[in-house]
């Protein structure tokens, strides 16, 4: 393809709202294989669907991450959560060197957070998903067969039951109200099943919680992300599922982290 007007491309994007329009220009530019594909990738960003599906990638956590239409867009400030399952896989590691940890992704999407803790962690990781179209692709970004299909802890295979070490888990955490106020690029490129965590955000985090204790291995952890207004009731929530529990924020990513523990 002879170089396409990336000036002229950003003044597209530019004047349908994009506020990164050179970048997304030039990375737009570079996933067409010729101008009529161009032409359609920047019809579909015009149109306002999400940049990463329309790439079919993210960046996350110094990974390449497939992403797919209709599959929620691993969010920078989940970064929270591996950062601290990495911290506690560490520290794991050096009590009981002796086998692979293992690590379940639960409510994985594209799988994003599984692989970054895969990527950084010799672990055996196991990742599950309720959304075909989200266990899809994620069994771009991990290996197939290690990606279940089904709802929360149901999807696992049984022998896992209490000897799961570490479970990340972005669940769906927004209040249902509160969807019709995210941007359009979620609220109509996201399935709800991504994004509706009930009345308060956190009735999937109820239902993660009350099974948490049969699925982890004693002195095994729980790191779930959730919002700063649902804290306190993600805390309370795992709590009430017989972990202790604390709190992990970080200000730069604008996340919130609760980490429970199963009781040794
Ligand atoms: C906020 S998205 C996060 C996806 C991924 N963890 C990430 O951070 O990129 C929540 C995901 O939870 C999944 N989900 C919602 N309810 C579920 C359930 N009952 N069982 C399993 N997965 C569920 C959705 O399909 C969606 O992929």
């Amino acid at each position: 393809m002879t170089g396409p007007d990336l000036d002229a491309l950003a003044a597209t994007l530019r004047a349908a709202g994009c506020v990164f329009a050179e970048e997304e220009a030039a990375l737009l530019a570079d996933a067409a294989t010729d101008g009529g594909a161009l032409a359609d990738l920047v019809a579909r960003r015009v149109a306002g669907e999400p940049l990463e599906q329309v790439l079919g990638w993210v960046a996350f956590a110094g990974l390449r991450i497939a992403v797919e239409p209709g599959v929620f867009v691993p969010r920078r400030r989940s970064e929270l959560v591996v950062r601290e399952a990495l911290r506690l896989l560490g520290e794991g590691e050096a009590r009981d060197g002796a086998r692979r940890p293992v690590v379940v992704d639960l409510c994985c999407g594209a799988g994003a957070l599984g692989a970054a803790v895969a990527a950084s962690a010799e672990v055996e990781l196991h990742a599950a998903d309720v959304d075909p179209a989200a266990v899809r692709c994620a069994r771009r970004n991990l290996p197939a067969r290690t990606v279940h299909a089904g709802d929360l802890w149901d999807a696992l295979p049984r022998d896992l039951r209490g000897r799961v070490d570490v479970v990340v888990a972005n669940a769906p955490y927004v209040p249902t109200a509160a969807i019709a106020l995210m941007p359009p690029e979620a609220r109509d490129h996201e399935p709800a099943t991504a994004l509706d965590g009930g009345p308060d955000g956190t009735d999937v985090h109820a239902r993660l919680a009350a099974q948490a204790a049969e699925w982890l291995a004693p002195g095994g952890y729980l790191v779930v992300e959730t919002g700063r207004t649902q804290a306190a009731r993600t805390v309370a929530l795992l709590a009430a599922g017989a972990l202790s529990t604390r709190v992990v924020t970080d200000e730069d990513l604008d996340a919130t982290v609760v980490v429970g523990r199963r009781r040794v």
